[in-house]
């Protein structure tokens, strides 16, 4: 498959007579793709049933005749004015029971019946009208689901999908679930699946079983919601169907939306994710202000080639300051044209700067585009054209698999949630902490979902924190080859969130440990390590066991343990903890390593190699010197 740009475009802000100029620019610049539509419902259909296609018509026709490739969005994330009056309670309600209502995006609830019938019928309208033909070539579903805390809603319609939902999950037997759940606790039995509530507005915590339940239903929701749209699409249309996924929004389980999609792609800020949410010092958020964190974009990367089953692009990326974050600096000349290459080395098809022209109305004033409100260029055109340039000989994308595998499963990320035990502590960062200590091995991860079920290739599989181990995936895992690290927190739960009575954690093939006690750690207070650098921090679980000691504190008590290729590790290790563990398990999988200096990662496929300086200064590595910003390319031999 070859590599190609695109951009995403709004007909609807622009006045016509510039639409065909803008399209020939696009072509220009070397772009291929143009994605339109999403947020196009109140021009589409300005008063119910009152349908105005003709306008989209000519700009799919303009766009399509100057030969750009059009993906075209399904506009269900911003439903008209309009529709709040037909459906007065289509909104989410917050924790506190308020409602989420009109004036920006995705305002509703993903249980709404009412509003889940009027996403059916403009899907049908748009997928009768554009489906035949070829004028559309891929399909988008919605926008960024989950993005603004919209997965989980409190309302009415929300409580009573999920009543129906747990009815189906305990078989009709409320006492099955009251059992599963310990209701018994504080005399909260229930006599009848109506009395369940959802889990807010309690008086003190709620019982994480109903929380961890209500997750769980909330991301069966997006999925069910996203599965209507794809079955009417398909419905009509032969051309691929994708959803564009935000970076760090893990409140609906990605690879279950995936499974229904051809195509995963997300959405990538690095700028305003390193301010926003990547969770950095503020000296490490100075010191790559306009670069981004050198591994959060990588990890989504390789998380959405995961939900993607292969294939995945990015659909928008950041092409100069955005708006969204507390400071929104300017990237460092060349970082868009790195940005797009750091994409492709990870195996993106396509990478669309969001957007084509920046807009002198309304939320987004401030967010860059390709061209300045003015329509002269501003910078990311000229980088994007050279990256268009480059491509020209840069040959296709190419599937392999990494020498490692990285398993990320969005339902511990709810458990840590639900109960993280320790102020702060997230299974995201706990995850993130080990991919990057791969990433500064100079490692190539693949991340893979909890439902993978033949690991034979990977020589390293790390599977921290996953508080419930499926069985499936316990089986998958013994029967491995490489070598695999588990804990802390491995099966610590079973699948209705109790502490199993069986000594901890269930047997994994051939490692005899036990989990005697478990305790969290102030951050000021990290367990130094013995005979090596690094230190325990947030968690530590006491081990009982007689298996080989690899890592220990130096007060004496065992924080890693081995038996053949299993290896267990009781703590949360720091960045120096997780060095020295990734070396002794690469050591022990006889799989050689490459320390990166600060700011640089290597990225190897079966036919290329990429070396990527995040630095804001040049930095000596085996491959040259690399400048800021600088990337540098070769061919792998076979
Ligand atoms: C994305 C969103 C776009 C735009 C962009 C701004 O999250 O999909 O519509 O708002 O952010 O950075």
């Amino acid at each position: 498959m070859q590599r190609t740009l695109g951009t995403c475009y709004y007909p609807e802000h622009w006045p016509e007579d510039i639409w065909q100029q803008d399209a020939a620019r696009m072509v220009a610049a070397g772009l291929t793709w143009v994605r339109i539509g999403e947020f196009s419902w109140s021009r589409i259909e300005p008063t119910p049933g009152d349908l105005q296609w003709d306008w989209l018509d000519r700009a799919i026709d303009t766009l399509v005749s100057a030969g750009l490739k059009v993906v075209l969005g399904t506009p269900t994330a911003t439903p008209p004015r309009w529709m709040v009056d037909r459906h007065p309670d289509m909104f989410a309600l917050d924790q506190d029971g308020k409602p989420r209502g009109f004036g920006s995006r995705r305002h509703y609830c993903f249980s709404h019946q009412g509003y889940r019938k009027e996403a059916r019928r403009i899907v049908t309208l748009m997928a009768e009208r554009y489906g035949p033909g070829d004028r559309i070539a891929a399909w988008q579903t919605d926008n960024e689901y989950g993005c603004h805390d919209t997965t989980v809603s409190y309302s009415d319609a929300a409580r009573a999908a999920f009543v129906r939902w747990l009815e189906t999950r305990y078989g009709g037997d409320i006492g099955a679930l009251n059992a599963a759940w310990g209701n018994v606790f504080w005399s909260m039995d229930y006599n009848r699946f109506e009395q369940i509530g959802l889990p807010n507005l309690t008086v003190t915590e709620p019982n994480p079983a109903h929380v961890q339940a209500f997750r769980r239903f909330s991301s069966d929701q997006v999925v069910s919601f996203n599965r209507d749209q794809v079955e009417i699409l398909r419905a009509h249309s032969d051309a691929p169907i994708a959803h564009n996924y935000m970076g760090r929004v893990t409140d609906f389980d990605h690879y279950k939306v995936g499974e229904d999609l051809e195509i995963a792609s997300w959405d990538s800020y690095p700028l305003g994710f390193l301010e926003d949410r990547v969770g950095a010092s503020p000296e490490k958020q100075r010191r790559y202000a306009r670069q981004g964190d050198p591994d959060f974009q990588a990890f989504h990367h390789d998380l959405y080639r995961a939900v993607g089953r292969g294939r995945w692009w990015v659909m928008e990326q950041q092409p100069g300051p955005v708006n969204w974050a507390p400071y929104n600096p300017a990237p460092l000349p060349g970082m868009v044209r790195f940005w797009t290459w750091e994409a492709f080395a990870h195996g993106a098809e396509a990478v669309c700067y969001f957007r084509w022209r920046q807009a002198p109305f309304a939320q987004e004033q401030l967010h860059a585009g390709m061209l300045r409100p003015d329509s002269a260029e501003a910078p990311a055109i000229v980088e994007a054209r050279q990256v268009a340039e480059e491509l020209a000989n840069a040959g296709d994308v190419a599937p392999s698999q990494a020498p490692v595998a990285l398993v990320f499963d969005y339902d511990a990320e709810w458990a840590w949630q639900v109960q993280p035990h320790g102020q702060g502590l997230t299974y995201f960062d706990l995850v993130l902490e080990h991919y990057r200590a791969l990433r500064r091995a100079g490692l190539s991860v693949d991340i893979v979902a909890p439902t993978q079920s033949d690991f034979s290739g990977y020589a390293l599989i790390l599977a921290p924190g996953l508080m419930h181990l499926t069985d499936s995936l316990r089986k998958a895992l013994a029967k491995a080859e490489g070598q695999v690290l588990y804990g802390p927190r491995t099966g610590a739960r079973d699948a209705d969130f109790k502490i199993p009575t069986s000594p901890l954690p269930p047997a994994l093939d051939g490692l005899e440990v036990v989990v005697a006690a478990v305790e969290s750690i102030r951050p000021d207070m990290p367990l130094p390590l013995a005979n090596v650098d690094g230190a325990v921090t947030g968690y530590l679980e006491t081990l009982e066991t007689a298996a080989e000691v690899l890592v220990e504190i130096a007060a004496g008590q065992p924080v890693a343990v081995a038996a053949a290729n299993q290896v267990y590790c009781a703590g949360w290790l720091d960045g120096d903890g997780l060095d020295h563990l990734v070396a002794t398990l690469c050591a022990r999988a006889g799989l050689g390593i490459c320390k990166m200096p600060e700011g640089v990662r290597r990225r190897q496929t079966a036919t290329e190699e990429f070396w990527f300086n995040h630095l804001a200064e040049p930095v000596d590595t085996e491959v040259g010197t690399l400048p800021p910003a600088g990337v540098f390319r070769r061919l792998r031999k076979s």
